[in-house]
């Protein structure tokens, strides 16, 4: 699979919408691990690295963000603000998350637990890595 968005199930309700993800329907795969980025002062950025092996994806739950994702030779930038979407992005994609609105709250599933060895900080070892693609 390549990064692409997935639009999860909206269910209207005048009470209120709501939205649901599970594995196998929408999800290519069993979480393992969610976390969420909040209170992002304006201008920060998030998430400059990719993943060996975890694959993830993230939702803009509230507010907005850019997902920009780069495959080794071209960068590409996914606008997130509704939540009933989400951004899969699989193993080996550089990624950086800016550009976060005010209340911007971002979830993020994965399929692995918390590993830092996991992590490629190097954009340069990373684009080696690519090159074997
Ligand atoms: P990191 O993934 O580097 O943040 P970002 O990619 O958004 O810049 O994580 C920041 C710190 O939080 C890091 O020291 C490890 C810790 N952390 C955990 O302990 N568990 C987790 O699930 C995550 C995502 C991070």
């Amino acid at each position: 699979m390549i990064p692409q968005i997935i639009q999860f199930p909206k269910i209207y309700d005048k009470r209120g919408n709501l939205s649901f993800l599970e594995h196998p329907n929408q999800l290519p795969f069993e979480i393992a691990r969610t976390y969420w980025i909040y209170d992002v002062p304006g201008g920060e950025l998030r998430g400059s690295h990719a993943f060996k092996e975890q694959q993830e994806v993230i939702i803009a739950l509230s507010g907005s963000l850019d997902v920009v994702i780069h495959d080794g030779k071209e960068e590409k930038v996914y606008s997130l603000n509704r939540s009933y979407y989400g951004l899969y992005i699989p193993k080996m994609y550089w990624r950086r998350l800016e550009n976060f609105s005010t209340n911007s709250l971002a979830l993020i599933v994965s399929d692995k637990s918390y590993d830092e060895n996991d992590y490629i900080r190097d954009f340069e070892i990373f684009k080696q890595l690519t090159d074997e693609r």
